[in-house]
């Protein structure tokens, strides 16, 4: 059963964590790359099916939802209040419009029967038509008026609320977006949430559109004969039961988290994103990609069918004994009517409005389901926009020097990944000193890019401190503390921009300081490239663009290291800046490195010895601890784990020679 809204239920954990849910494990991949198509659907759990459980769950899922109503009002007058006034006011409106449009029918009926029978006038006809008229003008009206407001207010709805996300999420810490169930959340918040809040609000306003309707037609059949609003008032219930049955939960089990669906939606992923395509022709895995989707499709198509159709011939046989109470009714009606106890315009207000009571009762099921569904996606939004920054500045941030020398110190600093068994550093103690530039190396894995990612305090050490100019860096403000560093990650990002952008992006003081630019591109040894392009640093970069140009992945490393060498911060930090780079351009690099490290704390990360030894000092790491910390003549000198890698890069090299 699905849980309530906002209560934690196994639908939104569910939801949440999306194909990564913890199952039992099972001889079936469960990727759907591979094995049987026929995946099962997710049980829904066994619930108690007495009618005091169910009563009680109908009303747990009632509350949950209609808690969630005054947040998304909030939301909705946030983004505009005067379209909120004019929609809530046309739909309380315009819920009274029906019954106002099946009472005039009667006065009109009543009045020609009156005229006829020579006891009324025609100019009592032509009030009533008058009115007539009148309702319909308003009904038309508050149509026009509710699409308007409607369609203006998503609008505005959406960009208030992406503003939102995208706000919060510029300021969450960069665990959050590791995490499968946090990052499944952010993009739920980012793409699903936002075209919610509305459709919320207009399912909330349809409720009580219907609410006002049915509340007036009921109250006019009691004015005509309380056991007739009774009738009325009971005929549906069958129909709502079954709808009930088989209406939201059908839908939320197919549709939104069908496990075949998922899957489905992956293998055309595979097919249709360009960074896949190579390797999908390469290994030649399309036409095996299509066929899974087809055979997937076929089983979910097969369980659709299924559904729909018993859901159609319950709702379908249920309705017939609503249809079969109504007729019966206007036949007892239609009887009084001949025997003279009730009007003629009375049998007509019947009819009109046992018709309009039946549609409401749906309509009511259908609304109260839309909450119910939206509620769950804005539970999200909520949840998401409720997550506290992690790293965040302190209350009272100590300032940074005037001018930072780049004095820094590890002490016994351990950091374990979130989630993970083992710790990616562990008990790291190390100085360096002002202006010292310092080689990190290790084996792949040793915590290295670890060591950086904690400095720039993207994460916080689970133990130990790092110092920089002798004060924990957790005192000053994340951001300032940032602005003193320039850094080029292993993995940089290539931005969908003009060359000169991404350089520029690397310090937004200097994004349109060509001059500035053009001489980091120099240091990058990027500055040569980007002269031949079609416009030079103006020529879009990337292939989101018409004419754009693709450049190679040294090249892009280039583009990258210029970005980093924009800022001039007294750290400088670099995560194997030459991967990607030829030798004569990774030689150029370093001696260029020298000069551009002047005056500034610099680290890198690299696998090449040759490299590494032009730093005053060497750190390894190895599985997370420091094995050796000195220059590289001492490390040479000890014989120990730096000598043996250097002396086995190097023998290599000799061999080649
Ligand atoms: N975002 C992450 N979440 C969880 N674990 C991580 C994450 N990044 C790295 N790790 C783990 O932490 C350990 C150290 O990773 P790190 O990236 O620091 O290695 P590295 O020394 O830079 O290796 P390489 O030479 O391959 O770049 C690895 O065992 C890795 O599995
Ligand atoms: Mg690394």
């Amino acid at each position: 059963m699905i849980g309530p809204p906002g209560g934690g239920g196994g639908l939104e954990l569910f939801m949440a964590r999306g194909g990564r849910r913890r199952r039992p494990p099972s001889t079936v991949p469960d990727s759907g790359l591979t094995g049987p198509v026929d995946i099962p659907e997710p049980e829904p759990e066994a619930v108690p099916k007495d009618l005091k459980s169910r009563l009680n769950r109908m009303w747990v899922n009632v509350t949950g939802t209609v808690r969630g109503l005054p947040k998304v009002a909030k939301l909705t007058w946030q983004a505009s209040p005067v379209l909120t006034i004019v929609i809530t006011l046309v739909t309380l409106l315009s819920g009274l419009l029906p019954t106002a449009t099946a009472y005039i029918a009667k006065l009109l009926i009543d009045s020609v029967v009156a005229a006829i029978q020579g006891h009324g006038t025609k100019s009592a006809i032509v009030g009533v038509a008058l009115f007539q008229f009148g309702i319909l003008v308003l009904t038309a009206v508050s149509q026009a008026l509710t699409t308007y407001g409607q369609s203006l207010l998503q609008e505005r709805m959406t960009l208030t609320i992406r503003h939102q996300v995208m706000d919060h999420a510029s300021a969450l810490h960069l665990s959050y977006f590791e995490g499968s169930a946090s990052y499944d959340m952010l993009r739920q918040a980012s793409q699903e949430a936002p075209t919610r809040p509305l459709s919320m609000m207009n399912s909330a306003l349809g409720l009580i559109r219907t609410v006002i309707t049915f509340g007036s037609m009921i109250a006019l059949l009691v004015s005509i004969s309380p056991l007739l609003a009774l009738v009325a008032l009971v005929a549906p219930i069958p129909a709502f039961i079954s709808q009930s049955k088989y209406g939201a939960r059908a839908f939320w089990l197919t549709l939104m988290m069908s496990p075949l669906k998922r899957r489905m939606d992956y293998l055309n992923s595979l097919v249709t994103t360009d960074t896949y395509a190579k390797e999908t022709k390469l290994f030649g895995l399309g036409p095996y990609f299509v066929d899974r989707f087809q055979r997937l499709g076929q089983v979910f198509y097969d369980r659709q069918r299924t559904l729909t159709r018993k859901r159609s011939v319950s709702s379908t046989s249920w309705g017939l004994l609503s249809t079969a109470a109504g007729s019966a009714i206007a036949l007892y009606i239609a009887l009084e009517a001949v025997g003279g106890r009730l009007t003629l315009g009375d049998l007509a207000l019947y009819t009109a409005a046992a018709a309009s009571v039946q549609t409401s009762v749906q309509g009511l099921f259908t609304a109260f389901s839309g909450m119910y569904e939206n509620n769950l996606y804005l539970d999200t939004l909520y949840r998401f926009l409720g997550t506290k920054p992690e790293i965040v500045a302190p209350s009272e941030p100590r300032p940074l020097p005037s001018t930072v020398e780049g004095h820094i110190r590890f002490e016994e600093v351990s950091f374990t990944y979130p989630g993970a068994a083992d710790p990616a550093l562990d008990g790291v103690s190390f100085e360096i000193r002002p202006g010292e530039t310092v080689a990190v190396v290790g084996r792949n894995g040793a915590g290295k890019s670890t060591l950086f990612k904690l400095l720039c305090r993207l994460y916080d050490p689970t133990g130990g401190r790092i110092l920089l100019d002798d004060v924990d860096i957790r005192e000053y403000d994340p951001v300032e503390l940032r602005r003193q560093i320039s850094a080029m990650f292993q993995d940089y990002v290539t931005y969908q921009g003009t060359a000169a952008e991404n350089i520029g992006l690397g310090d937004l003081t200097h994004l349109v300081d060509r001059e500035r630019i053009e001489t980091s591109a120099k240091r990058a040894g990027a500055d040569e490239r980007i002269e031949r392009l079609p416009s030079g640093y103006d020529t879009p970069l990337g292939r989101w663009f018409d004419q754009g140009v693709s450049l190679s992945g040294g090249e892009w490393q280039k583009i990258a290291l210029a970005r980093a060498f924009l800022r001039e911060a007294p750290i400088l930090i670099l995560d194997e800046p030459t991967s990607a780079l030829d030798a004569q351009a990774e030689h150029d690099l370093f001696s260029r490195l020298r000069e551009l490290s002047e005056g500034r704390t610099t680290l890198y990360i690299s696998h090449r010895f040759s490299t590494v030894r032009q730093a005053e000092r060497i750190l390894l790491l190895e599985h997370g601890k420091v094995a050796e910390y000195g220059t590289h003549d001492e490390l040479m000198a000890a014989e120990a784990g730096y000598a043996e890698l250097f002396t086995l890069q190097a023998a290599a090299y000799l061999d080649e020679a």
